[in-house]
């Protein structure tokens, strides 16, 4: 039978070569006063344009919105102007590629916004870290953002939307999961509101889906996917309660009136939940029977436990992480059952071509396919 992850999916607008997808990872190479995209960046996703489908990393969709110093945005039209550099290379290779949209919210640091605390939906402090200039600090107590602004905000995602389709991405991912923003309004240890965004399940998820409609309308649902981590605890300043699953319940139940939405992009736990009470240990296993629509699993998987999840019909398709951030050419190293190389956690973050695109993709002699099917 044909390994799964290369049959080929229509995600949304576009028919994809393959279910292997690169999920969104921030690299910090935009390390110009513009925050914007550059040449070096097109190169490492142009190198990776194999995937069926690249999220890109994190992009803000304003300043009020960055956490992480080099970030790329997608707010400023020289912004726009960074992203079609990688577009156009992505596209020239016959790769498609979604702009994931971000906001931090409390996950930030005052040094990114004049001394001024950043915002989150109440103002708790996540005792987390933010990377600033400076290198790590701890972040500090937020302020609560009024209605006014929370409706600015799912303006700025509608722009950046917008803008993200201007600079040729085929695409966007609204970042609601890892904590920042959209996750804050859906924890109760973030989220203490009395008005219409804090309580019931409909006020925690109505900023998420007042965006989703706003972005929806402008760029079309088939353009828009969803990024959700029901089972983060203990990090990114998110603890699980009593709540935390019947919310993401509620929310892919809603998610399932979005008929021609893209795709719902689920991560399966980050670290281990078998001693966290209420928490869902197997993320696609527990969504799959809820959610109708095209579903992405991402978190740990390999080229054999991929494929399985797709043969077993818990997801369609499978975003691959730091393998796709080590191996360029994942796709024909799946394809060909080659070895994959190591990444390097030294050069996550750090400037500069080195442990970004020069990690090596396999020789001719190596690409023998399998003789499978
Ligand atoms: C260097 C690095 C940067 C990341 N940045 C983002 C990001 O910008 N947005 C996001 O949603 N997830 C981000 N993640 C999480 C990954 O998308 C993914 O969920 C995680 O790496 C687990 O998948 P894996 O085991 O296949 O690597 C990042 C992960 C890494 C390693």
């Amino acid at each position: 039978m044909k390994n799964m992850l290369l049959k080929p999916i229509k995600v949304g607008h576009m028919e994809l070569p393959n279910r292997i997808f690169m999920s969104p990872m921030t690299r910090s190479r935009a390390d110009n006063p513009e925050n914007k995209a550059t040449p070096l960046i097109a190169e490492y996703y142009a190198q990776r344009a194999s995937a069926g489908l690249i999220i890109s990393e994190g992009s803000q969709v304003s300043k009020e919105a960055v956490g992480y110093i080099n970030t790329p945005g997608i707010y400023s039209p020289a912004q726009v102007e960074g992203w079609k550099l990688v577009t156009g290379a992505v596209h020239q290779k016959g790769g498609h590629i979604f702009c994931q949209l971000w906001h931090v919210g409390r996950i930030s640091h005052p040094d990114f916004h004049d001394g001024k605390p950043p915002v989150a939906p109440s103002a708790i402090n996540p005792k987390d870290k933010a990377f600033t200039a400076e290198g790590f600090k701890n972040t500090v107590e937020p302020r609560a953002l009024t209605v006014a602004e929370i409706h600015n905000t799912t303006h700025d995602f509608r722009r950046a939307a917008q803008n993200a389709l201007a600079a040729g991405f085929d695409g966007v991912e609204i970042h609601s999961a890892n904590g920042y923003l959209f996750h804050q309004f859906f924890a109760n240890c973030a989220n203490t509101r009395t008005d219409e965004y804090g309580g019931s399940h409909e006020n925690k998820t109505r900023f998420f889906f007042e965006t989703l409609q706003e972005v929806g309308q402008a760029i079309g649902f088939d353009r828009v996917g969803v990024r959700l981590n029901p089972s983060a605890h203990g990090f990114f300043g998110i603890t699980i309660d009593q709540d935390t699953i019947p919310t993401f319940e509620h929310i892919v139940e809603r998610l399932n009136n979005y008929s021609n939405l893209a795709y719902v992009h689920f991560t399966e736990p980050m670290a281990p939940v078998d001693n966290v009470p209420y928490a869902v240990k197997e993320v696609a296993k527990h969504f799959r029977p809820r959610y109708k629509g095209k579903l992405i699993i991402n978190c740990g998987f390999r080229a054999e436990s991929g494929k399985q999840v797709i043969e077993e019909g818990r997801a369609d398709a499978v975003a691959f992480g730091k393998a796709f951030l080590a191996n360029p050419d994942l796709v024909l190293r799946i394809a060909t059952g080659a070895k994959w190389n190591k990444w390097d956690e030294t050069t996550f973050y750090t400037a500069g071509p080195k442990g970004y695109t020069d990690y090596p993709i396999l020789e001719a002699e190596d690409r023998r396919p399998k003789t499978e099917d």
